[in-house]
């Protein structure tokens, strides 16, 4: 963004029923904040002080810019606060995980359950060589046992790596080989719109490329079950079923590593964001229950997948140190039929509801009828994250869902954030359109280039002044790009989204300011769509750019220059999509393909997306004077 520019204000409000806000765990927002501003390090230290540790910390936290460590020296184990905590006192019985399958098949899992569960496959980590420090892909469709390995990693110490079941076998190979994993946990199948995902068959592709995996152990769903390799294979089942029942939890500092995460870059390949135990277990747990406004009988369904962050700290971590219900559902919003997420609303009870705008907005496209055919009077607060919640979809989740009665908290956040940094807290008065503010732990404004805030109305780039609890702590094998967030703008961490600010000091996100691209709440990094088209033989240049769609916010359109001699024949766009759903899958694969002669550039070779971009919406391109001739 070169120039500032103004963004027209609108404003509504929306008054929550007051007693929300009586009875919210932040009960008084302009108080809490002001609290968090007085002494931070004494906010968070009491926050930290309601969850369990071996050893307390020295300080809350030390700050030597780029660089924090948080509750500095202290030992944990997050699932000592996940599972044992709750398993041994009065959450012992209660359900941890309700499980949906897209056959409506139910699996409930207690506390307990998922205790003995975790420990058990723990254990049979344990008896494949896993120790504290190695890496663990988990490749699996969201299935109980998925969070099973997650939780089983962190309580030896090993480090989790969660590649999403959409991904393709070149994405899963590169974040495998990234990672260096010595374990890959998969499932035969995944089930999705009454098809299979033959998950181990594109696992194996992947493992052709991946000469840090020993063993791979395999969730097998189908009947007759596969037959296994015997040479590199282990059965999940068999594993657990061989396993000693008890496993300490792991004596782990609380600047150990949690968990890899790899999210799109905007340049090259995908970055592992790097996760550690103390602070990322207090800012989920504090974000999950005051963000939410979590209660005892509350039943939390976060509609995410695990292989996103969003499912790692508001599936997981987060609600389950809580001592929350949580409810997973494999499949998609709409089979058997548009009504199905409803459905499921009504028969479990939820009473918490957090998923994504681009679902929303299709189900606005079913129309009211579908969640009229359900009782959702359950439901008391609903959740939006990934993208901007634009204000017709807004309304809609207001009345339709919530009844009017439900505050909508739109949560802004980032893999590399970890937690929620914005929100509109419970009781606090909603403004279509915007996020909301920053939640008391967190320090953000909307600068100009220079990191001077910008005034009211005016557009600019959103950013963190202070370090925060569960912020990433290293790019895995790549610190250079983990001290770039911190350079571009003096004294920010950039999250690379442009924003503005009104009167009141709430914050609407407009969109990325850089080369991702937000699909569907998805973020796909243009470097890797394009090298996976050039990829194809047929393809000399490709460039990427996003395009604003009504229903996913944005769909990738590529413009493909051809090798010579080759000729955009009959079949070619589609070959091409086929050859991107294969490397990538399906997430990142264009909606539009347009062959041109050349692709725009600077005079050093660089593609210039901006202009592309400028002229497929019809707009100004901004300064062309680089461009060759
Ligand atoms: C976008 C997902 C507007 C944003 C948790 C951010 C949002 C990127 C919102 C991170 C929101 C996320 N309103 N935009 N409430 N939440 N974004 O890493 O562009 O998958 O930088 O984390 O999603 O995506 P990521």
């Amino acid at each position: 963004m070169e120039q500032t520019f103004t963004v027209k204000l609108e404003e509504k409000r929306y008054l929550p029923d007051p007693r929300c806000k009586a009875t919210a765990w932040t009960p008084d927002y302009t108080r809490a904040y002001q609290e968090f501003m007085r002494d931070p390090e004494a906010f968070w230290d009491r926050i930290a002080r309601e969850l369990s540790w071996f050893e307390s910390w020295d300080r809350v936290r030390e700050w030597n810019p780029p660089y924090a460590r948080w509750f500095v020296n202290a030992k944990l184990n997050i699932t000592a606060n996940c599972l044992d905590r709750h398993a041994a006192g009065s959450r012992k019985d209660k359900p941890a995980i309700v499980w949906r399958g897209e056959d409506g098949a139910e699996r409930v899992i207690t506390y307990d359950g998922l205790h003995h569960e975790v420990m058990r496959f723990a254990n049979g980590l344990k008896s494949l060589g896993v120790g504290k420090g190695d890496r663990v892909c988990i490749y699996m469709p969201l299935v109980p046992e998925q969070i099973v390995a997650m939780l089983a990693c962190a309580r030896i110490g090993a480090v989790h790596s969660v590649v999403f079941g959409g991904f393709g076998p070149d994405a899963l190979a590169m974040r495998i080989n990234d990672a260096e994993a010595k374990v890959l946990v998969i499932a035969d199948v995944g089930y999705r719109r009454g098809k299979t995902v033959p998950l181990r068959e594109l696992a194996s592709e992947a493992l052709a490329h991946t000469p840090s995996v020993e063993r791979v152990v395999v969730l097998r769903r189908e009947t007759p079950a596969v037959e296994l390799d015997p040479g590199t294979e282990v059965d999940y089942a068999d594993l657990v079923a061989r396993a000693a029942p008890d496993c300490p939890a792991e004596v782990m500092d609380s600047e150990d590593p949690l968990f890899i995460l790899y999210t799109s870059g905007s340049t090259g390949a995908p970055k592992g964001i790097v996760h550690t135990c103390g602070g990322y277990m207090v800012g989920t747990y504090y974000t999950a229950r005051h963000d939410f406004d979590i209660k005892e009988t509350d039943i939390l369904w976060c509609t995410a997948d695990p292989g996103w962050i969003t499912g790692h700290s508001y599936i997981v971590y987060g609600p389950l140190a809580v001592g929350t219900t949580v409810v997973i559902a494999e499949g998609t919003p709409d089979y058997p039929d548009p009504g199905a997420y409803w459905r499921l609303v009504q028969d479990l009870g939820v009473t918490i509801f957090y998923t994504a705008p681009t679902a929303i907005r299709m189900f606005m496209r079913y129309g009211d009828e579908w969640p009229a055919k359900y009782d959702l009077s359950t439901l008391r607060i609903l959740g939006s994250v990934g993208e901007p919640l634009n204000p017709e979809a807004f309304e809609w989740y207001y009345r339709t869902i919530g009844g009017g009665r439900c505050p909508i908290v739109d949560t802004w956040w980032q893999t590399e954030t970890g937690m929620h940094m914005i929100t509109t807290m419970v009781g606090e008065p909603m403004k279509p359109g915007f996020a909301g503010k920053p939640i008391p732990g967190a320090v953000m404004d909307v600068v100009d280039r220079r990191g001077f805030p910008v005034p009211p109305g005016t557009g600019g780039f959103l950013v963190i002044r202070e370090p925060w609890p569960a912020m990433l702590r290293t790019v895995h094998g790549n610190d250079e790009r983990y001290r770039a967030y911190w350079k571009t703008i003096p004294g920010c961490y950039t999250a690379g989204d442009l924003a503005v600010k009104d009167e009141d000091g709430y914050i609407m996100v407009l969109g990325r300011a850089d080369d991702l691209i937000v699909v569907a709440g998805h973020n796909i990094g243009t470097a890797e769509v394009e090298s996976a088209l050039v990829s194809h033989d047929a393809v000399a240049e490709a460039a990427v750019i996003g395009k604003p769609d009504p229903l996913k916010g944005h769909v990738i359109k590529a413009f493909v220059t051809l090798r010579v001699g080759v000729s955009p024949g009959d079949g070619l766009t589609d070959d091409l999509a086929r050859h991107v759903r294969k490397s990538l899958g399906p997430v990142a694969v264009p909606a539009e393909i347009e062959f041109m002669d050349r692709l725009p550039k600077t005079r050093s070779g660089k593609i210039m997306r901006r202009v592309l971009k400028a002229r497929e919406l019809g707009m100004d391109p901004g300064d062309i004077s680089t461009l060759e001739e």
